[in-house]
C-alpha cells in the first residue's frame, strides 16, 4: 500500500478543439519525491495540474490520486492535497492570517494551524499587517501558507516561483525543502530549468502535452557520455567521426565540438583522431545541464545534434 504512487497518471489526455494540450501523459509520483513537471510555456503544465485537481474534465485516459481513480475517491483524495489552484484571492485590506481565516474557512478546516503555516513561509512577523502591503514574494509565500492549512500530504504548486526576484525564489525553495523534509510529497510544475535542477529530486520534461523524459535530474542529465573537443579544424574532425563506430552524435558549440558516445573511452577517441592527424588542445568528459537536456529534447528536432548513421 505504501507502494500505491501518490499521483499515477495513465495517458492523461486534454484536447482543446483542434490542441492537444496534454496527450497521453504517463507519469508516477511517489511518496516523498520533489516532482518538477518541467515545460516551456504552453506545454500543457496548468491543463494537467487543473486535471489532477477536477477543475478541468480529460478528455481521455485517467489518473489516481493515493490510489483512487474514480471520482468519489478523486474527492475524497483531495482532502489530502493542497493545490496553488485552489488558493482563494485574497482581500487586499485585511491582514495576511485574517485572510488565512478565510480560507481556512472555505476549505471547512480549523484555526488551529494558521501560525505554523505563517512560520512555515516566513510570514509569523507580518500576519498582522494588511495583505496589500505585502510585496509579490510575501504574496505569493501566502498562498503557499493557503495550500497548507489542511496539513496535506501532497502539495501541488503550479510555477511557485514564477515572477520573483532571486531572493523569493530562494524562498520559495526553502519552504519547499521544508515541506519536502515534513514527508509532503510535492508535485510543482516550471519552465525555470536552473530551480527544477535545485528543488526536485524527479524530473518530468513535457512539450507539447508529451512527456518527453521521465526520470530523476541524474538521470536525466548523465545519461549520454559526451565528449569536449578543441581542435583546430573542426570540420576535419567532423568528417574524421563518420567513421568512429562509438560516436553517435556531433555538436558544434562556443566552447568546442561536442561528441556523443556510446562508451567513456576517451583515450580511444584521442587515439583514434591522432592517427587521423587531429591533434586535439582540449579533450574532456563533457557534463550535460539539465539546461542542455531540456533544450535538446523541447526543441523538436533533437537540437542540432547532427546524427552519425551507424
Ligand atoms: N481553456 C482553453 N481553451 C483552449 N485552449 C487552451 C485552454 N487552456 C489551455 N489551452 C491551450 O492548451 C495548451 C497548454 O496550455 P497550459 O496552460 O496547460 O500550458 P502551460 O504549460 O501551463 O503554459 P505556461 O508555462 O504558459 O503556464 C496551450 O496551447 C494553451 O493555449
Ligand atoms: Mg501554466
Amino acid at each position: 500500500m505504501s507502494d500505491t504512487p501518490v499521483i499515477q497518471t495513465f495517458e492523461l489526455s486534454k484536447r482543446f478543439r483542434e490542441v492537444r494540450a496534454v496527450d497521453r501523459v504517463s507519469i508516477a509520483v511517489k511518496r516523498g519525491q520533489v516532482f518538477g513537471f518541467l515545460g516551456p510555456n504552453g506545454s500543457g503544465k496548468t491543463t494537467t495540474i487543473g486535471m489532477l485537481m477536477g477543475i478541468i474534465t480529460p478528455t481521455a485516459g485517467s489518473f489516481a490520486l493515493f490510489g483512487a481513480s474514480d471520482p468519489k475517491g478523486h474527492l475524497a483524495a483531495r482532502a489530502r492535497v493542497g493545490a496553488t489552484l485552489e488558493t482563494p484571492n485574497f482581500y487586499p485590506y485585511m491582514s495576511g492570517r485574517d485572510n488565512l481565516r478565510v480560507a481556512a474557512t472555505i476549505k471547512g478546516v480549523g484555526n488551529d494551524r494558521i501560525d505554523e503555516c505563517l512560520e512555515i513561509v516566513g510570514l509569523a512577523g507580518r500576519g498582522r499587517h494588511r495583505f496589500r502591503t505585502y510585496s509579490l514574494g510575501m504574496k505569493q509565500r501566502l498562498a503557499l501558507a493557503a495550500t497548507m492549512l489542511n496539513d496535506p500530504e501532497l502539495v501541488i504548486l503550479d510555477e511557485p516561483a514564477n515572477g520573483l526576484d532571486p531572493q523569493g525564489m530562494k524562498e520559495v525553495r526553502d519552504i519547499i525543502r521544508i515541506l519536502a523534509d515534513r514527508g509532503k510529497t510535492i508535485f510543482l510544475s516550471s519552465h525555470l530549468l536552473w530551480e527544477v535542477e535545485r528543488m526536485c529530486t524527479h524530473v518530468a520534461i513535457v512539450r507539447k502535452g508529451q512527456v518527453m523524459k521521465v526520470g530523476t535530474v541524474a538521470e536525466i542529465v548523465s545519461e549520454q557520455v559526451r565528449a569536449l573537443v578543441r581542435v583546430e579544424d573542426a570540420g576535419a574532425l567532423e568528417a574524421a567521426l563518420a567513421d568512429y563506430p562509438d560516436a553517435t552524435g556531433v555538436q558544434t558549440t562556443d566552447e568546442g565540438t561536442v561528441i556523443s558516445l556510446r562508451s567513456d573511452d576517451l583515450a580511444g577517441l584521442n587515439r583514434y583522431l591522432a592517427a587521423r592527424g587531429i591533434y586535439a588542445s582540449h579533450l574532456s568528459r563533457h557534463q550535460q545541464t539539465l539546461e542542455d537536456a531540456f533544450i535538446e529534447l523541447t526543441r523538436g528536432d533533437y537540437g542540432s545534434m547532427t546524427e552519425i548513421a551507424s
